[in-house]
């Protein structure tokens, strides 16, 4: 029993040093990139698994179309795929990091991610893994729907809580596993500052801090009390806090959901919360995110990379809007308003107000370069 303890001490003493350190290199990074500063701003296209490279390819042909002779580059990487990263045993096989790295922005396409008794290895995901190499630490999630007065923006911390060691737990025995959730001062000050700072700029009101601080009291607690914190620098906002379980109800309430604004929440729960939302809005397939941290950002999906429409030969139909929302969100990122302000026009008069096309998934519907096309046809009638 002893040796047991010894070993799961040993690693859990690991991961202290290599969270501290990771704090240390957090403090480090102080400002902001800059893009108007770049003589060119590289955009890297990794399209991923499953129905990821077909979606993120019209995204990109859409972006090509709006950004045609603007200082950008696209580069598309390949090899992030479930194969490759099974391979190597690697989230992200170091190569293509390394290529990664080059890039200012990210368009990137969902990745499968392996759990245990799938045909792959039990990797850690490849959106986990990139999110931290990357340090981006804002997960910007934004969910609208107009008729039902939703106006909601997610800022969901990105690189800690429950993903910061999610594939580091111990097996301390046969009979204990523990795994571990972290949060760090510096990590919960910059997702809460992003939040409010949006807020301040977007003309919002209020900002709600989403925790479970009356159970998980030390991470949780901590989380609440440094939003609590950065609010006090922002008097113009209001701040209140909600406890997650009572907010995945209060979010499907029509009288109450559509006072909340902007939202600030740990890992896992913005990743349950941003699901949930999403659905008001037609589902998981509509929504992009956005991954925002100082050097670098990455735009995705919100979804998973569908491997069933693969199978069945369906992937041609698969919905791109979700990648397209990505672009949108890009676009704003790197300073092209306007563009942006454009082709999220476009894409809600095909999605929700002409539809002259429309995606079903299966050979129903239209496939997804026609979508994409019509989207840039009627971004031409604008
Ligand atoms: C998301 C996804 C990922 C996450 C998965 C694919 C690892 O669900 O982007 O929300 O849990 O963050
Ligand atoms: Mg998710």
């Amino acid at each position: 029993m002893n040796v047991d303890i010894n070993k799961a001490k040993e690693k859990f003493e690991k991961l202290l040093e290599e969270q501290l350190l990771r704090i240390e290199k957090m403090k480090e990074d102080k400002d902001f990139i800059n893009y108007d500063e770049l003589d060119k701003i590289i955009i890297g296209v990794v399209g991923g698994d499953g129905i990821g490279p077909s979606i993120t390819n019209e995204a990109q042909r859409i972006l090509e179309f709006l950004l045609e002779g603007e200082k950008v580059e696209f580069r598309v990487i390949d090899g992030c795929t479930i194969e490759n990263r099974a391979a190597v045993g690697k989230a992200i096989p170091d190569d293509v990091l390394e290529e990664i790295k080059k890039c200012h922005v990210i368009l990137k396409g969902p990745t499968t991610t392996p759990r245990a008794g799938d045909p792959w290895p039990n990797i850690e995901s490849a959106n986990v893994a990139m999110r931290k190499e990357l340090d981006l630490f804002a997960n910007v999630r934004p969910v609208k729907v107009a008729e039902q007065g939703i106006d909601w923006t997610f800022f969901r911390e990105n690189t800690e809580g429950a993903y910061a060691v999610g594939s580091k737990g111990v097996h301390v025995t046969d009979e204990l596993a523990i795994d571990f959730t972290v949060t760090t001062t510096e990590g919960s000050e910059r997702i809460a500052r992003a939040a409010f700072e949006y807020a301040k700029k977007a003309g919002k009101t209020r900002v709600t801090c989403v925790t479970k601080a009356n159970v998980v009291k030390t991470t949780d607690g901590k989380f609440l009390e440094i939003c609590k914190e950065v609010a006090k620098e922002y008097p113009e906002i209001e701040f209140d806090d909600w406890y997650i379980d009572i907010m995945t109800a209060k979010l499907i309430d029509p009288k109450r959901r559509t006072d909340f604004q902007v939202l600030v929440l740990p890992n896992l729960y913005g990743d349950i919360l941003t699901d949930e939302a999403a659905e008001f809005q037609g589902g998981v397939g509509t929504a992009g995110s956005a991954n925002i941290g100082k050097k670098y950002a990455m735009f995705e999906a919100i979804h998973g990379s569908a491997p069933r429409m693969v199978k069945e030969g369906r992937a041609k139909y698969a919905d791109p809007c979700s990648m397209i929302r990505a672009a949108v969100m890009l676009l704003e990122h790197i300073g092209f308003t306007e563009k942006a302000k454009r082709l999220e026009r476009a894409l809600d008069i095909c999605m929700h107000e002409e539809k002259k096309l429309v995606i079903t998934g299966r050979d129903t519907g239209a496939t997804s370069a026609q979508f994409a096309d019509y989207v840039m046809e009627t971004i031409k009638s604008l």
